[in-house]
């Protein structure tokens, strides 16, 4: 509580404050609250004589960043052709026609096509792709290659599927493709997610993955087979090997780990666990592409992220921290924490690079500690992976058999908690909670009800990971369960926002 006192009225500005009261959670992880209180009140006198090293302190932040391209002459897109030439061109093709990367001569730039955003993806890279940073390049160059790029979308291309996608969304079912790959959530994961797979490969690429699947195996995605001694055969997806063992997702996606001392033979085949369907006729491989191409996300759509699986959250690799439980709710699956070491960390930041956005997500606190912090969005650093402090923030703080919300928000050296103590809700039930930034004010809501909002500039996160069930340094677990997160970058009104199911 004092805590909480401290961060609002105590001395200097709110903001300030805010910032300070997080940044010190930040170094006294395990810290008991009333010494972190202290703290916070003996530092308190001189935070506004710190304030100039906190802003020396912050970490490289995109608001540095112009929006729009200095280096756009003629020489400026030559030079920008030959970096991209050299850099670029195996994966993008040379025109930008697209293969084991992006096509990024024609459709929509998923993720952002405004010179600022192509910057920072150029530079940073695309965290949990095979679209690396060109970490090291100097700023001019990255601006020269956004300035070709840009020129290549306007000469366009002419490689557009010829096939139709409802009839390919059939193809696609009859041939059982839902077994090994999710859409949308929906089906299996022993091959990659298929969700935003138009935006990431091209035509004649998606053409040859189906035909030729093991002529280019993404890294992650290499099979292995195990020979057991007593003759078994298993095969799987390498996960792990070393010189004591072999781990591997089987075919069923189960994880198995193998001694090699208690196997006959580890073989990787270089072949695809993916069968090839070369037998499919020309119109049904020609829908099928259609349809595959078709499958992507506009910068204005929506990322939902179901928890009704532990593995794997909207397409992302997690890291799962204690034992985290798949439990039925009345509204759906949902992921259960225990409120002491229970976690998951996914790696994606789902609203880097937003300009405005709407956090949302529908969850159900039980109690336990005062304190909790369980959906954590953090920028890290892309040189380093350390995290940074920009993060997009749900907190509670539990009194009694209530509960309020804080939510916080930080981009740079702006950070702001919205936390409104008259507005408790009674424990164990369900709710939707949101957080809005609509590029000039930050709002937050409990089951559509506005309860906060404060002015304040929030620049773009550059990419990072989440964290759910803890803050993402491991402290502060939740004890309740999640069902589901949506990511939106605009700022929605209340009639947009996500819906309780009914219950039954
Ligand atoms: C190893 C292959 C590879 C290399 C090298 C590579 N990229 Fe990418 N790039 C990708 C992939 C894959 C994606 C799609 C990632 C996703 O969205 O899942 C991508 C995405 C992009 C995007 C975003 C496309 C969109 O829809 O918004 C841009 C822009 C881009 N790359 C530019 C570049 C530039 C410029 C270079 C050279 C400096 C480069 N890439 C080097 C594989 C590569
Ligand atoms: C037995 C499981 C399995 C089935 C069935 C299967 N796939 Fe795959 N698929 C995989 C695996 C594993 C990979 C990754 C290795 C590779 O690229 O070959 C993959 C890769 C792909 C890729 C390339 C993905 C990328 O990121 O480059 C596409 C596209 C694809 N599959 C489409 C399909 C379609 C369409 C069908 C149905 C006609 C299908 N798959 C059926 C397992 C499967």
């Amino acid at each position: 509580m004092m805590f909480d006192v401290g961060r609002d009225s105590v001395c200097c500005t709110e903001t300030l404050l805010d910032a300070w009261g997080k940044s010190l959670e930040t170094s006294l992880e395990a810290a008991d609250t009333r010494v972190r209180a202290t703290l916070l009140l003996a530092c308190c006198w001189i935070a506004c004589g710190m304030q100039l090293v906190a802003q020396s302190r912050q970490p490289r932040n995109a608001a540095d960043i112009p929006q729009t391209n200095p280096y756009t002459s003629e020489a400026d897109v030559e030079a920008g052709r030959k970096i991209f030439g050299g850099r670029c061109g195996h994966c993008h093709g040379q025109s930008g026609e697209g293969g084991r990367g992006a096509v990024l001569n024609s459709g929509e730039l998923h993720h952002g096509a405004s010179d600022r955003e192509m910057f920072l993806v150029i530079r940073n890279g695309i965290p949990n792709t095979e679209m690396p940073g060109t970490f090291g390049l100097p700023d001019a160059e990255v601006w020269r290659m956004v300035a070709y790029v840009k020129q290549l979308r306007r000469q366009g291309s002419s490689d557009a599927a010829a096939g139709n996608q409802t009839a390919g969304a059939l193809v696609y079912q009859k041939n059982s493709c839902a077994a090994c790959h999710a859409i949308d959530g929906q089906g299996g994961f022993l091959g990659p997610d298929l969700s935003e797979i138009g935006a990431k490969r091209s035509i004649r690429y998606l053409r040859d993955s189906i035909v030729n699947p093991s002529a280019d195996i993404p890294l992650d995605y290499r099979s292995v087979t195990v020979i057991t001694r007593d003759g078994k055969t298993i095969a799987g997806i390498q996960l792990n090997e070393d010189e004591y063992s072999v781990h591997l997702r089987d075919m069923s996606g189960n994880l198995r780990s193998f001694l090699k001392s208690e196997l006959r033979e580890v073989k990787l085949t270089g072949q695809s666990l993916m069968p090839a369907y070369g037998a499919l006729s020309k119109d049904d491989l020609d829908n099928l592409v259609a349809y595959l191409s078709s499958l992507r996300r506009s910068a204005a759509q929506a990322t939902v992220w179901m928890f009704d699986r532990l593995e794997n959250i909207g397409g992302n690799k997690t890291t799962v921290l204690g034992a985290p439980r798949v439990i039925d709710s009345p509204i759906g699956k949902a992921v259960e924490f225990d409120g002491v070491r229970d976690a998951l960390f996914i790696d994606n930041h789902p609203l880097a690079g937003a300009e405005t956005f709407t956090f949302e997500a529908i969850f159900r606190p039980d109690g336990g500690e005062r304190e909790q912090r369980w959906f954590h969005l953090s920028e890290q650093d892309p040189k380093t992976g350390v995290d940074t402090d920009n993060r997009m923030l749900f907190e509670i703080r539990v009194i009694g058999d209530g509960w309020f919300l804080d939510s916080y928000n930080q981009s740079g050296t702006e950070g702001k908690a919205l936390m409104n103590r008259s507005a408790v809700h009674p424990l164990g039930a369900w709710y939707h909670v949101a957080s809005v930034y609509d590029g000039k004010e930050f709002r937050n809501y409990v089951n559509g009800v506005q309860e906060g909002a404060a002015n304040i500039h929030l620049a773009p996160h550059g990419p990072g990971h989440a964290s759910v069930g803890v803050r993402i340094n491991k402290v502060f677990y939740f004890k309740g369960a999640v069902r589901m997160a949506r990511f939106t970058r605009r700022a929605l009104s209340t009639p947009e926002f996500l819906t309780l199911p009914v219950r039954p």
